[in-house]
């Protein structure tokens, strides 16, 4: 079932996930976590909420959705140092108790298996997820089966181009090729926090909430999923019918 949340602007929509996220930002929990442009809002009141209040992530485990093949950890734009930079440098989570997928080794294919089953052994209470502008979610790009566990995967052109922003503008710098979380394995994580904003994604959005369920718009598994809230702010809803 997914309930959908409309919020006014980006600011709007970052407030009203950390209403839902921090239901789940207590001793034991299991958060999954996401990168991108999207959920900065979100992890800049999650330390927000650290500083001022006390909120603690000691007993809190954390994985990631994915990571850029290639690229060393101590790259600005890996996926490990955005965590680092935006969210677990700045709260009191132990390193130990983090997970990003490496995109570094001899056998990528392997140390997906390996992650999945630690997730297995350490189910997700919520998964934050954004939504490509092509309706993947995570590195999943259209046609990816609804059943993959986490793995190796070529970058859409679509995304190269989304993502080129932070390499320079130089679409030679971005990496081809991604680790990342299957969506069945996504499809575990017990709840689901989607957040999608600015009129990019409205396309997206209307596929995501309105269309079928059908591998070229991945996020439209979400509609099978037991418990999902998806948070959009005005321009990305502007293609629903159903507001
Ligand atoms: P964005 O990316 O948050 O940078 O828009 C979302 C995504 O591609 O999943």
């Amino acid at each position: 079932m997914i309930k959908v949340i409309v919020a006014k602007d980006y600011e709007d929509a970052s407030d009203k996930a950390f209403e839902v996220f921090k239901e789940f930002i207590k001793p034991g929990k299991v958060l999954g976590l996401a990168t991108g442009s999207t959920p900065l809002g979100l992890y800049a009141r999650m330390v927000k909420d650290h500083k001022e209040n006390g909120t603690s992530y000691k007993d809190i485990k954390s994985f990631n959705l994915d990571e850029y093949v290639g690229l060393p950890i101590t790259h600005p734009e890996s996926y490990y140092a955005f965590m680092h930079r935006n969210l677990f440098d700045q709260i009191d989570i132990p390193e130990e108790s983090t997970h990003v997928p490496s995109g570094l080794g001899e056998d990528l294919e392997g140390q997906a298996k390996k992650y999945d089953e630690m997730i297995d052994a350490c189910p997700v209470d919520c998964q934050l997820l954004g939504i490509g502008s092509d309706g993947h979610i995570a590195f999943n790009e259209p046609g990816t089966s609804f059943t993959s566990g986490t793995h190796v995967t070529d970058l859409a052109e679509s995304t190269i181009k989304d993502n080129c922003r932070f390499f320079d503008n130089d679409i030679s710098k971005v990496p081809t090729q991604a680790v990342t979380q299957g969506i069945g394995t996504i499809m575990k994580a017990k709840n689901i926090l989607l957040i999608a904003t600015g009129a990019n994604k409205a396309n997206a959005v209307k596929a995501m909430l309105e269309g079928p369920i059908d591998e070229a718009c991945p996020a439209s598994i979400l509609q099978k999923h037991a418990s999902v809230v998806v948070i959009v702010d005005e321009p990305a809803a502007a293609l629903l019918q159903n507001k």
